[in-house]
């Protein structure tokens, strides 16, 4: 038996080893060719401290309390020159993927399709030659083919699946966007670089609030395709926020979701004064429904950056303090994405 465990590094780069039955993470990865940090390889100098964020695993008795104190391991804290994994595991590295000798992996694919789901949004589907796995909520840097430029998109498709999927907001003139719109066909050669970022759903223990403004719905769609086959049964309530009428999609999508994942429910509402939907209005007047008792929450907020910085300065003034906060700001193509958490 074996057991896949994903490495996410301090820039965001996650890349994917297979651990075998009894083998070290420490041990998985060198295999691997990625050097995770570390100095004695005995649970003796705590060098090779990183955070489990999913996952079961056997520490052992071996290390020293000086690597790694109790209350340290109670929070999650691991050693992974000891950490032998009992299942698939996420382990956060506090290192940027360089120093660990590594980069996101590079795959090559072809699109399967391109659907224009409205005037202001499409579906970009790719089957890959390689693997891409991910993390629900990751997102990868996708080449607009023919340009040598690069566009970051969230996955909106389950991990595992054959066809990636992606859902693209329609900006005018902009260069994928008209690709998308005007060249695109059927096996044109595109390449895709990651998975990449911090923003992806860690294990549903307490309620959930998920804050999609536009497109940002994109990681919400993966995250609740992942809650669909884990079913954890917590409350999930979404807030989905779009600016005109013709931006809502994936509405049926939703619906399904709220069929088919125990304890998931979702509103829609849009901002435009000559919208003729029924909730107007920004995302924060609409979190009637919304899972805000005690700070005992976790949200997650996506959208474009004048979206996540009003719902951050709203929590901030009402004072509304969630267990742990994770956001993602689609920011108009830059090098790297501004993804945290808090
Ligand atoms: C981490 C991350 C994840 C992302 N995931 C997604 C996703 O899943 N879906 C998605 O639709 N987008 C996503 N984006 C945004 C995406 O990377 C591109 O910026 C966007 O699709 C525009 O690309 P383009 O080539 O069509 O336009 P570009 O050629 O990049 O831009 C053309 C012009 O439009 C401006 N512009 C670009 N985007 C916007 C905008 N949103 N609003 C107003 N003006 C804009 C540019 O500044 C430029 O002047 C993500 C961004 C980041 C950083
Ligand atoms: S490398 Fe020293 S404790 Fe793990």
């Amino acid at each position: 038996m074996s057991f896949s465990i994903a490495l996410n590094f301090e820039d965001g780069v996650t890349r994917f080893v297979t651990c075998n039955e009894g083998e070290t993470v420490l041990d998985a990865a060198y295999r691997h060719r990625i050097n995770l940090p570390m100095d004695c390889s005995d649970g003796v100098c705590g060098t090779c401290k990183c955070a489990c964020a999913e996952g079961r695993y056997d520490l052992g008795e071996e290390y020293l309390d000086d690597a790694l104190s109790e209350d340290e391991a109670a929070a999650g804290q691991v050693l992974t020159c000891q950490m032998v994994p009992e299942s698939d595991c996420v382990v956060q590295v506090p290192s940027a993927s360089t120093l660990c000798r590594t980069a996101s992996a590079e795959v090559s694919g072809e699109v399967a399709h391109v659907r224009r789901l409205s005037d202001t949004a499409f579906e970009l589907a790719v089957t890959s030659a390689g693997d891409m796995a991910f993390l629900p909520g990751q997102y990868v840097n996708v080449e607009v083919p023919g340009t040598g430029e690069t566009r970051a998109y969230s996955f909106s498709s389950r991990p595992g699946d054959a066809e990636l999927r992606f859902l693209i907001r329609n900006v005018p003139g902009g260069l994928m966007s008209r690709y998308l719109a005007e060249r695109a066909r059927p096996g044109d050669a595109v390449t895709l670089t990651g998975p990449v970022g911090s923003f992806y759903l860690r294990p549903v223990t307490r309620p959930v609030l998920m804050l999609a403004g536009g497109t940002g719905l994109a990681p919400f769609l993966a995250m609740l395709e992942s809650l669909r086959e884990r079913g954890d049964g917590e409350r999930v309530h979404l807030v989905y926020a779009v600016t005109r009428d013709d931006d809502l999609v994936h509405v049926e999508t939703l619906e399904g979701f709220a069929a088919d994942v125990d304890g998931f429910t979702f509103t829609t509402c849009v901002a435009r004064d000559d919208s003729t939907h029924p909730r107007k209005g920004f995302v924060t007047q609409h979190l009637d429904g919304a899972p805000l008792e005690d700070g005992d929450f976790d949200v997650y907020l996506c959208g474009p950056p004048p979206m996540v910085d009003a719902v951050l300065g709203h929590f901030r003034e009402e004072g509304i303090e969630p267990a742990s906060f994770h956001y993602e700001k689609f920011a108009p193509s830059a090098p790297l994405a501004e993804a945290k958490t808090a």
